[in-house]
């Protein structure tokens, strides 16, 4: 079959629900679309417990039989082979940076070398902004004209003319902006001058434009830092259009992939993106706190992480103990401390099956099931709004449901099982991960919210009584 996902697209289109076409009945479409699911099977995979719709694999993505089951080695390992296992367990696990980082390159477009796993996404943000932020200082940025730094007169000390600058957006996840902050004031920069920030014109999205005005405008800007998607209304980035912006005015390209990673294909390599960080936690279903992973271009290779520690040294003499500090020649060298083995372990299992799933589809299936919800929330439910962009081209995995009593709908969907999550001030963010969900489970999910809004049920929460799920 060429599309099985087209009827979904159709939906949306209006052909299929308001449209009168023969699939108009929302609950025959979504048996006809799963019928035809390719990916159908692998939700057998995946343990969400019986009666739970989960919609919530964007914050944290539910186990698998594979994850349980690469767990399960680690778990044994230690308990048999105690210390051995770092050379002796079949793989060992003194490289279990560099072989995650292998299986994760394709899912974003990039060499086996290009690509470790280790620390968190915000550990991961302070050693890459600040390992870019020490080139440009030193004067090795990219090539600009104009502005006065670009002979290597960026020099630390806090003189607001030549100091470089970071360009981030104010839909940015917080601990982003945190981490670049300390980072510019561990080098005497004052980020109040020169954290630059993009803002939103309508406070769910960022126009493109405005970071390519934002550079214009500002010759000072040496790191450009956005997410490839937004945290709270999925805001999908043209990640290759803002590497290609930020070369052309002289800056580095770095991007936070937490909500794209196993979920939406990258292309970092060919996009000449500079670096990036991601979670393993969302849709690559690793388990809560699973460890980070991270893109350094092979061009930065042999670099200075601004973070150095000993298990970024050059694999090769790393016990040698030398006092002197010679990073590895990949992205290994961001890699900091020990690993955090059982946090690494489930990620091998769970991207083996994401990869035998294989991202194009996933991305495809993805784009079908929000279809979909977009098309019966517009149908269904009068008082909710979608705030995410409709163009699949800049439509991440979720989906963000915009109603007054966000909060309280979510805990009341909650109690009928269906876990969604609520981002303040009035969102409620709906997942319909491809790996694991139907289309009925979203049938399903705009079904409990149309009764709930119906029946006034979520009135009787008390406000604020949930917090953020
Ligand atoms: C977009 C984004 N960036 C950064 C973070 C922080 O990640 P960590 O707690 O792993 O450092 C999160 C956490 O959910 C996130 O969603």
């Amino acid at each position: 079959m060429d599309d099985p996902y087209a009827p979904a697209r159709d939906a949306l289109a209006g052909d299929g629900l308001a449209g009168g076409a023969a699939d108009s009945d929302p609950a025959l479409l979504a048996a006809r679309l799963d019928e035809d699911d390719p990916l159908a099977s692998f939700a057998d995979r995946y343990r969400v417990p019986d009666g739970v719709l989960y919609m919530d694999g964007n914050s944290l993505g539910p186990a698998s039989d594979a994850a349980l089951a690469s767990l399960d080695r680690v778990v044994d390992e230690w308990r048999d082979r105690l210390i051995a296992g770092w050379t002796d367990a079949d793989p060992p696990w003194f490289e279990v940076g560099e072989r995650l980082g292998d299986a994760l390159a394709p899912l974003v477009g990039a060499d086996p070398e290009e690509v470790v796993i280790g620390n968190s996404i915000t550990v991961n943000i302070h050693t890459l902004v600040g390992t870019f932020l020490d080139e440009l200082l030193a004067g090795n940025g990219p090539e600009r004209e104009g502005f006065e730094a670009a002979d290597g007169t960026w020099a630390p000390g806090g003189d607001p003319d030549t100091d470089p600058a970071v360009l981030v957006n104010e839909l940015d996840f917080p601990s982003d902006h945190y981490a670049v902050r300390a980072q510019l004031r561990q080098r005497g920069i004052d980020p109040d001058e020169k954290l630059r920030v993009v803002e939103s014109r309508d406070g769910r999205t960022i126009d493109p434009r405005d970071i390519e005005a934002a550079l214009a405008a500002h010759d000072d800007v040496g790191l450009v830092f956005m997410p490839t998607a937004l945290y709270r209304s999925g805001q999908l980035f043209d990640v290759a259009r803002i590497a290609e912006a930020a070369h052309e005015t002289g800056a580095y390209a770095g991007f936070d992939a937490a909500h794209t990673a196993g979920a939406v294909p990258h292309e970092f390599g060919d996009a000449g993106v500079d670096f990036a960080v991601w979670c393993t936690y969302k849709y690559l279903n690793a388990g809560p706190g699973s460890i980070g992973a991270l893109f350094v271009a092979e061009r930065h290779h042999g670099l200075t992480p601004a973070l150095a520690g000993w298990w970024g040294h050059e694999k090769a003499t790393q016990f040698e103990m030398k006092m002197a500090y010679t990073p590895a020649d990949s992205a290994g060298a961001w890699q900091i401390g020990t690993p955090p083995l059982l946090a690494a372990a489930p990620l091998e299992g769970s991207v083996e099956l994401l990869r035998e799933a294989g991202i194009e589809r996933l991305r495809e299936k993805s784009l079908a099931l929000t279809d979909f919800l977009i098309a019966l929330v517009d149908d269904r439910l009068p008082d909710v709004s979608v705030g995410t962009p409709r163009e699949h081209a800049a439509r991440g995995g979720h989906v963000a449901l915009e109603h007054p009593d966000a909060e309280r709908l979510s805990a009341a969907l909650s109690d009928r099982g269906v876990i969604v999550d609520f981002r303040p001030p009035n969102v409620v963010r709906v997942c319909p991960a491809a790996p694991y969900t139907s289309f009925a489970d979203v049938l399903a999910v705009v079904d409990e919210i149309e009764s709930i809004l119906e029946s006034g049920v979520h009135e009787e929460y008390a406000k604020n009584a949930g917090g953020v799920t």
